[in-house]
């Protein structure tokens, strides 16, 4: 066991659990942040996409060691009023089907809009390609990710 210590959506937490503690695991399991899926547990299909540092990552296979001084995001923290532009996009443009690759699709497009702001559907491909829709929504994806792209830059670049 290590106590790990670490900023978990905007809030200092130390977690007393094995190091090799998957953090997909942490989420779920010890903290109730149930809003990040486990899909494959092999980093290949993108359901448990999370930030650490704004970069999307596999929380599914990231050990707990590798989140120690490190800001881990989740969907739950994304935004306080599901208001991020990516969230407002989805919303209009009633991407989920399903619903069970969401958060992570999320995850990935709003750490994609903050290194390229006003992505190509190239672009959009390239990023999103782990992020497996069982329930084929990747039009609607690149569509809603497109307009959340527009959003940010009609708030002056802020996510
Ligand atoms: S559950 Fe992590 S990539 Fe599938
Ligand atoms: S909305 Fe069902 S798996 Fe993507």
């Amino acid at each position: 066991m290590a106590a790990i210590q670490f900023t978990l959506n905007g809030s200092p937490r130390t977690l007393d659990v094995d190091a090799r503690m998957p953090l997909l695991w942490a989420l779920r399991d010890t903290l109730g942040l149930t809003g990040t899926k486990f899909g494959c547990g092999m980093a290949l299909c993108g359901a448990c996409t999370v930030h650490i540092d704004g970069n999307a990552v596999r929380s599914c296979v990231t050990p707990m060691s590798s989140v120690e001084g490190k800001r881990v995001t989740t969907i739950e923290g994304l935004s306080p009023d599901t208001n991020h532009p990516v969230q407002q996009a989805w919303i209009e443009h009633d991407v989920p089907q399903c619903g069970y690759c969401q958060s992570g699709q999320i995850m990935t497009a709003a750490s994609l809009l903050e290194k390229t702001a006003s992505p190509t559907d190239a672009d959009i491909d390239e990023a999103l390609r782990g992020n497996i829709c069982r329930c084929g929504a990747y039009t609607q994806i690149r569509e809603a990710i497109h307009r959340a792209a527009e959003i940010r830059r009609q708030q002056g670049g802020k996510a």
